[in-house]
């Protein structure tokens, strides 16, 4: 199979860690007979410094014409950057979320699950974590807050900032339509989040979720207000499969979900639409502390390529080879600074790339 696949590096360690992911892919092509082709475009903080805009148009049209995109990350230090002393829609993250936009991803998935050699890393206590959690956040990623009006007025003499929460029942619909279908490939239940005993928003919620879990009818759903899913993440991870929710609850509760499974630098994600076509990236941010020193995790980018092979290109046996050979050098006990325990061996960003390409067989 040719596979076209648009990189895009972005700021931070967002280079070094798109390079593993790319050597990965690289191998998987070599053992199972696939071609990789990569083109790069540059979005973010690396976009502003080249043509002034986190994204250009060029660089979108780029990344439609391909059949994925694989991206590291993008932003600087907020306190202390060039790239935030500019409007809001000018700076890194706004190229994030136009290409997101863009291409209409609208559904974002982000498992979250404890590998058995991490259990040491999560800060939960043993008999919180019982057999560990294997989960999906299934995050609304085009609507809701993110996308609503917004503004800063002066009303009767107060500064006055006004962000809208706007959803359509298709909006809510079709992402519920992912979740009930990746359950029904998992553990068959649904817990949709929402703020139902405030919002309107979530009521509508309620009732499209509804509506569609009535076409599911081997599915289980449950609905839960997003302060009580906050607590029983931490309380009870293990009782989740599939967590529904919308943009902004998604985002809050995926980072939670993800310090409970040792380090953010484990997490993948894919952004997806209607189509075959995705967006993958890790769940972690740019990390510019870290940049360049051979510091950082490459695992999530590389699962995130395995979510890839998966997903955009049905390569389910490749997919998996990644995965087992990520467990491997687990298992055998090389891990990054952010996942290193008494014991193990510390490696770094190239080092742990290198480790997992050649143990997939
Ligand atoms: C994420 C990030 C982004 C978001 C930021 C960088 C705009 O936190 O992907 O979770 O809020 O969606
Ligand atoms: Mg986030």
């Amino acid at each position: 199979m040719d596979c076209r696949v648009v990189i895009i590096p972005g700021d931070g360690i967002g280079p070094e860690i798109v390079r593993e992911a790319c050597k990965v892919l690289d191998r998987v092509g070599q053992v199972y007979g696939h071609s990789f082709s990569y083109t790069e475009i540059l979005m973010g903080g690396c976009s502003i410094d080249a043509y002034g805009v986190p994204l250009t148009e060029e660089a979108l049209e780029t990344a439609k014409a391909a059949d994925a995109v694989l991206l590291g990350a993008v932003g600087g230090d907020v306190g202390n950057s060039r790239w935030y002393d500019v409007a809001p829609n000018l700076r890194p993250e706004a190229g994030l979320l136009a290409i997101r936009k863009g291409l209409n991803l609208f559904a974002n998935m982000r498992p979250a699950y404890l590998y058995s050699q991490l259990q040491a890393a999560c800060p939960l206590k043993e008999e919180i974590i019982g057999s560990g959690f294997d989960m999906v956040i299934m995050r609304e990623l085009t609507g809701g807050l993110y996308f609503g009006d917004r503004h800063t007025e002066t009303v009767n003499g107060l500064r006055t900032a006004v962000d809208t929460l706007t959803y359509n029942e298709e909006e809510i619909r079709r992402i519920a339509v992912k979740a009930f279908d990746i359950a029904r490939k998992r553990r068959k239940k649904v817990t949709s989040v929402d703020k139902a005993n405030v919002l309107d928003s979530s009521r509508l919620w309620r009732a499209v979720v509804e509506e569609v879990a009535a076409g599911y009818p081997d599915v289980e759903l449950k609905h839960m207000l997003v302060d009580n899913c906050a607590m029983q993440l931490v309380m009870n991870p293990g009782q989740f499969d599939v967590i529904l929710t919308e943009n902004m609850f998604g985002d809050i509760l995926s980072d939670e979900a993800s310090m409970i499974t040792g380090s953010i630098g484990m997490l993948s994600s894919a952004s997806l639409n209607e189509t075959k076509f995705g967006l993958y990236e890790p769940s972690h941010g740019s990390a510019p502390d870290i940049a360049g020193k051979d510091l950082a995790n490459p695992i999530a980018t590389i699962l995130s390529a395995a979510m890839m092979l998966r997903y955009s290109f049905d390569l389910d046996k490749e997919a998996d080879a990644v995965e087992a050979a990520v467990r491997q050098v687990l298992a055998e006990g090389y891990r990054t600074a952010d996942i290193w325990a008494e014991g193990c061996r510390k490696v770094g960003t190239a080092e742990m790339g290198g480790l997992i390409a050649e143990r997939i067989h």
